[in-house]
């Protein structure tokens, strides 16, 4: 028996060392963690339970027979996060970088699998240098059993992929499959054809970090839903992201205790609106002065500004705010918002999380470069989502719902469940400055003419004049129009918006909903599967 144990210690000891600690030295240098510390930071203390540590390679070629490492640089298994069940798995970049071999991919496609039948998160500690190369197809067979489990279980548990190395080629597609991404500083990078291939084929000249750092997926692509400085913050986000999302499809997110009243009234909400309805505003202030303990954890922070996505809790129940930012471009629905936004609705609505809108939005951004990227196509993303969600739906509109935007953003129309308004709100087919040059473009004209008639110059009016000698009647006409539609009365009498509150009473008014709503059952017709316009 004692040698029996001595041999497991051994091959216990061979199976941690990896790639040893030369490998391991060049990475800590990097600024990485390694694998197993990565995943003692993400559990709780003590928790994780590995499995195929003692998993090796299956190939031979190249010398791989000689060069087997226990566990062939996956550690997989299961532990807890705050005392729920989630899987885990890691890439090893010290063994083959990190790359994916038949026997690692096998590894990972059983703790998905398990994950499914028990309805537990998987989360995947990516630093891969992608498909093994000794290994050829069977290593592409192995990425593509990944994608069907990512796609199976898509919906079904939460998927969360951190990026904290490279991941190159096909590998991309786990990561953009699954619910949310971060990534690194510095340290991590993603694309699917790399700086060399892009400068023979294109001749552009880029770099790793322009072409797939941090920065670039968070901030232009849009591919990244986080942006850490280091392995510790990303690990300690995504244990953070998980108080807010429930293990399952089938499962309510865990409610936190409450201290903060959840009646609480905010008198600086009865001013936070300016008093120009061109004017900015943050509605993140608007955002934090509702929900528990002002906290907003905000996803998706630095794409698509003008939209925020995120989640906050209230009365110790986890929702999902989706709001216009009327401080970025005026909190204008453009393509990338719409994405963004829509894939976020998608998510809570899977995982059965409240929605929790703030509307202040001008309308679609116009311009050839949104029509031509079709801004058509992906604005009906977010009607779309927000039309099949089921979950609760509330929605506050605190100044502009213009147009189609008015539609688009949890209207009565799509199913919410409280439509509450601002007394500041403007509800309208568009704003009453562009509403006015169409509706009264008669009477414009008709008063330049009858300018015309009695001007002794007997040239036309430059452009400067004519606004000139239309100013008082269009500034009356605006107020005319303004007072007619720009407010929220006309819907409430439709039955579109539910209440005009005071903003003060806010927080309370949809606390009580969200108490009403919390046995709330909908269902869409059955299907196979919608038919989104992707
Ligand atoms: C086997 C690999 C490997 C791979 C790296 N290594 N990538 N072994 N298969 N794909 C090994 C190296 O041989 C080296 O071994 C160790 O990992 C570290 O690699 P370095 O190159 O020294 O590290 P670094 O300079 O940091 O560069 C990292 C890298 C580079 C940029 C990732 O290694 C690289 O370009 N690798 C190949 C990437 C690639 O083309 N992969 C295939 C992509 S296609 P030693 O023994 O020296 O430590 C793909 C298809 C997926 O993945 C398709 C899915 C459908």
């Amino acid at each position: 028996m004692p040698d029996r144990l001595r041999e497991l210690s051994r091959r216990n000891a061979e199976a941690e060392a990896g790639g040893g600690p030369e490998r391991r030295a060049r990475e800590k240098s990097a600024g990485k963690l390694s694998a197993r510390e990565r995943i003692d930071l993400l559990l709780d203390p003590g928790s994780f339970e590995e499995t195929g540590k003692f998993v090796a390679s299956r190939a031979t070629d190249f010398g791989m027979a000689e060069a087997r490492i226990p566990g062939d640089g996956f550690i997989t298994g299961h532990g807890r996060i705050h005392g729920r069940i989630v899987f885990v798995f890691a890439q090893d970049f010290t063994v083959f970088g990190g790359s994916l071999s038949e026997a690692n991919a096998a590894k990972i496609v059983a703790i998905m699998d398990t994950a499914l039948r028990v309805g537990a998160p998987v989360i995947g500690l990516n630093d891969s240098g992608g498909a093994r190369i000794q290994e050829g197809v069977v290593s592409l067979a192995g990425y593509t059993d990944i994608f069907l489990r990512n796609t199976l279980a898509s919906g079904v548990i939460p998927q969360i992929s951190a990026i904290l190395g490279p991941c190159a080629g096909g590998a991309v597609y786990s990561p953009a499959i699954t619910d949310f991404t971060l990534m690194t500083e510095r340290t991590s990078y993603m694309f699917v054809t790399g700086p060399d291939v892009i400068r023979t084929v294109t001749h552009e000249d880029v770099t790793k970090e322009q072409l797939g750092g941090a920065a670039t997926h968070n901030q232009i692509s849009g591919v990244a839903h986080f942006m850490t400085a280091d392995d510790a913050q990303a690990l300690a986000t995504i244990r953070e992201l998980l108080t807010f999302i429930p293990s399952n499809n089938l499962d309510l997110a865990p409610r936190s205790p409450c201290t903060d009243d959840p009646a609480r009234a905010d008198a600086s909400l009865d001013s936070i609106i300016p008093e120009a309805s061109n004017q900015p505003y943050d509605m993140c202030d608007v955002i934090t002065k509702i929900v528990d303990e002002g906290y907003f954890f905000e996803v998706h922070q630095h794409f698509a500004r003008n939209i925020l996505v995120g989640f906050a809790r209230m009365n110790g129940r986890p929702v999902g705010v989706v709001a216009n930012q009327p401080a970025v471009l005026a909190g204008v629905l453009d393509i990338d918002a719409s994405v963004k936004a829509a894939r976020f609705v998608r998510f809570c609505d899977a995982f059965n999380i409240p929605l929790l809108t703030f509307e202040d939005v001008p309308g679609f951004m116009p311009g050839v470069q949104q029509e031509h990227g079709g801004i058509i196509r992906h604005g009906a993303k977010l009607l779309y989502a927000f039309a099949e969600a089921t979950v609760p739906k509330l929605t506050v509109i605190t100044r502009k719902a213009y147009g189609g935007a008015y539609c688009v953003m949890s209207s009565k129309h799509l199913r919410t469940d409280l439509n509450l308004a601002w007394p500041t709100a403007e509800i309208a087919v568009m704003g009453p400055e562009g509403a006015v040059n169409i509706v009264y473009k008669r009477e414009f004209d008709q008063a330049l003419r009858t300018a015309e008639a009695v001007w002794p110059q007997g040239k036309p009016f430059s452009e400067a004049e004519k606004q000139a000698i239309l100013a008082d009647l269009r500034a009356e006409k605006v107020e005319e129009f303004r007072s007619r539609f720009a407010n929220p009365y006309v819907a409430a009498e439709r039955g579109y918006i539910d209440a005009v509150i005071r903003p003060s009473e806010t927080r309370r008014r949809l606390n009580l909903a969200l108490d009403m709503l919390a046995t709330k059952r909908e269902k869409n017709p059955p299907k196979k599967h919608g038919n989104i316009p992707l």
